[in-house]
């Protein structure tokens, strides 16, 4: 085998940590928002967005023992990364490997228009990518997440705008494997819109062909890798409405088309969708009737996270209530990924 593709042990390992995130009932926290996302998460609850409340909050979702059974994964941002619990200074990931929870970092350097498109975007981040990878992995991280963005409208998505961010994402995780890190693969197709489900269908596996296409250029070993897209939906301002049956329909049989048997696991956005939905749907995923080689599973940011942090309010006393919400929700999900969530749960 010519040196340039990984070696076999690195290929286990890979394939080890990937399958272990795709672990089944189990699913991923997204909890990975820079502090300037996060803003928009904190002010509609009126919480001050400064470092110590962004690292308590993250803190107090961490210690959630009960949440463990259900969640496989989290990712970090870099701040959290390096951030520490505050009475026996425990760095984050040394704090979720002790608790069985395999810690993951961003490593995109979020978005910036792609000039000659109508406002598409292209992800940045590749210059320096190895070193950082090398540092977080030193430090505990095991896995990555890149998001590439792209949107439904007259002339979008682009060819252009597709190609490109295939392009790099299969860079990216190219880089990741080779310092032993198990990249997520984020192409997401935003909810905004006004587009129908079959449009978003439509776009979703085209992008998805085209992803899976660079990925092999890049020689990217599948089985150490992890998709993370949307699920296919109606977009926000769609007219028509649809059964959750039918969009859990149009989802699976878009993967079906596109993603290769040997990716252990499609964990899903929620992206915009509450949490009632991103439930649903994925719960309904799960039980739609058709061969579905991969584990089906969750990364969720804001449907993990929105009535916890209604719940918090940036308040100590409030942490019990915002640990049960924690908890409810991703119990909820974890049965959701096994198609065993009954609203009565
Ligand atoms: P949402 O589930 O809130 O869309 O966040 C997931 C994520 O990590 C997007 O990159």
């Amino acid at each position: 085998m010519a040196a340039y593709y990984l070696s076999k042990d690195k290929q286990v390992e890979l394939s080890k940590i990937a399958q272990s995130i795709a672990t089944p009932g189990k699913g991923i926290l997204a909890a990975d928002e820079p502090a300037g996302i996060i803003e928009s998460r904190f002010a509609p609850m009126n919480i001050e967005n400064n470092e110590e409340n962004r690292r308590y909050y993250r803190q107090l979702l961490f210690r959630t023992k009960e949440s463990r059974q259900h969640i496989s994964g989290i990712i970090l941002c870099h701040e959290t990364f390096y951030h520490k619990t505050d009475d026996d200074d425990t760095s984050f990931p040394r704090l979720l490997t002790a608790a069985g929870i395999i810690p993951g970092i961003t490593v995109d350097r979020g978005l910036i228009v792609l000039g000659g498109t109508d406002n598409e975007t292209i992800t940045q981040g590749l210059d320096g990518l190895e070193e950082r990878c090398r540092e977080y992995k030193k430090n505990g991280a095991q896995f990555a997440k890149w998001r590439a963005a792209l949107k439904i409208d007259k002339n979008c998505p682009s060819q252009l705008a597709i190609n490109e961010n295939a392009s790099k994402l299969a860079r990216y995780a190219s880089i990741c494997q080779q310092c032993g890190l198990v990249p997520i693969v984020e192409p997401e197709v935003s909810l905004d819109g006004d587009h129908d489900l079959e449009e978003c269908q439509r776009v979703t596996e085209n992008v998805l062909a085209t992803v899976y296409k660079a990925l092999n250029d890049h020689h990217v070993y599948l089985e150490g890798t992890l998709l993370k897209p949307n699920i296919v939906t109606p977009g926000k301002d769609c007219p028509k409405t649809y059964s959750v049956e039918q969009i859990a329909e149009a989802t699976v049989i878009a993967f079906r088309r596109t993603v290769p048997t040997a990716v252990p696991g499609i964990m899903f956005l929620s992206g915009g969708h509450n949490e009632e939905n991103s439930t649903a749907y994925l719960n309904a995923i799960n039980r739609v009737n058709l061969y579905k080689p991969w584990t089906l599973s969750f990364s969720y940011g804001r449907a993990l996270q929105t009535s916890v942090l209604r719940a918090w309010k940036g308040d100590k006393n409030n942490s019990e209530q915002a640990r049960n919400e924690f908890i409810r929700l991703a119990r909820q999900n974890g049965l959701a990924s096994l198609g065993r969530y009954e609203l009565s749960n």
